[in-house]
């Protein structure tokens, strides 16, 4: 091969593998990875974004240059039949200062925005901030607003371009926040609350989960993040604060409702006016969800009867017991997701 077609090839070569870089970059859209990192939805997201940008340039630079200088060495000083052993060779000064020198440099290129990122990430939080309290539960995650006086469970509702602070602690083990879409992750860790915030700037509902084992049905600890218009956000919240629907006591939901308040769901379940368990999602309004246990399942009569005669058979592990074995019958539970199905 002459000199200018080998460098012909090579060139060739690098093209092939950007195409296949970008390519391969492309294909992690949200559509077919709802949980993408690389469609950052706010000004953390994008932080982390930019951060990550720059660490793939380097680890490209230096995968191109280890692997190119392995393969023409490989190929050009390869052993060929009837060739003497090659001399050994005993130290090169400049080349071992050159490859010292050169990570160093690498690393300190990759400490400075890491560092500055830390500091924008761990900044003192905005003014003006919406609270939200999130607390992660083995397996589905609570939001409350305190000063809104909405609680709600599995899916957190945010005004676009508004700060939020998100105040986190658990209720029992370690666990870990994260909407990709809008940057994290946070670990949960009993004891030791931690914050993170963002401001969202793409309206829209993006999926996240717990991101730290934390038990059986870690994998099934999936929440929903709805970024909301602020009028959108005003009615939700509007919304939330009404008191629970009272249904009428000679309908399915009412015959609901009286099983509900005399069954074990109060125990761990709170419906404004009816319960005040704790253990459990609140579910005064669980009807203007979208999805029920830790977002596992969307919020229908099929699967609302199907948690509530069997929830560990659904999620593994559930702390909530299956309600057919604590006295509720099977003809009842089409009058609970009644009363359920009321909570709007
Ligand atoms: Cu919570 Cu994993």
């Amino acid at each position: 091969m002459t000199q200018r077609s080998k460098r012909t090839a090579l060139a060739r070569a690098a093209a092939i593998l950007s195409a296949l870089v970008v390519t391969a970059l492309a294909g992690c859209s949200s559509r077919e990875f709802p949980q993408t990192i690389f469609e950052p939805h706010s000004d953390y997201a994008r932080w982390i974004q930019s951060l990550n940008v720059q660490l793939i340039f380097w680890v490209t630079v230096i995968f191109v240059l280890v692997q190119g200088t392995l393969i023409v060495a490989a190929v050009r000083f390869r052993a060929r039949p009837g060739q003497p052993d090659p001399k050994p060779v005993h130290g090169n000064t400049v080349l071992e200062i050159a490859w010292t020198l050169a990570p160093a440099v690498i690393l300190a290129l990759v400490a400075v925005p890491t560092i500055q990122t830390i500091f924008r990430t761990q900044a003192v939080m905005p003014k003006g901030a919406l609270k939200i309290e999130v607390t992660g539960h083995q397996w589905w995650w609570e939001f409350k607003y305190p000063d809104l006086g909405v609680v709600t469970a599995s899916e957190m509702h945010v005004p676009v371009n508004k700060p939020v602070v998100l105040e986190l602690q658990s209720a029992d083990v370690i666990h870990s926040f994260w909407f990709p879409a809008v940057g994290g992750k946070r670990d949960v860790v009993p004891g030791h609350p931690n914050r993170i915030f963002f401001t969202a700037d793409t309206t829209g509902t993006f999926p996240g989960q717990c991101a730290e084992f934390c038990g059986m049905s870690h994998a099934n600890m999936r929440m929903k993040l709805m970024i909301d218009t602020p009028e959108a956000f005003a009615a939700w919240v509007a919304h939330q604060k009404t008191a629970a629907i009272e249904p009428d006591s000679t309908s399915a939901a009412g015959k609901g409702k009286a099983i509900f308040a005399g069954a074990a769901c109060i125990a761990c379940h709170t419906v404004d006016g009816v319960s005040a368990g704790i253990i459990g999602p609140n579910l005064t309004h669980v009807a203007s969800r979208t999805s029920i246990a830790g977002s596992m399942y969307p919020n229908d009569a099929e699967h609302l009867a199907k948690w509530i005669g069997d929830a560990p058979g659904r999620k593994p592990g559930s702390l909530m017991p299956a309600m057919s074995g604590l006295g509720i019958t099977a003809d009842q539970i089409p009058m609970i997701v009644a009363y359920l199905q009321s909570l709007k």
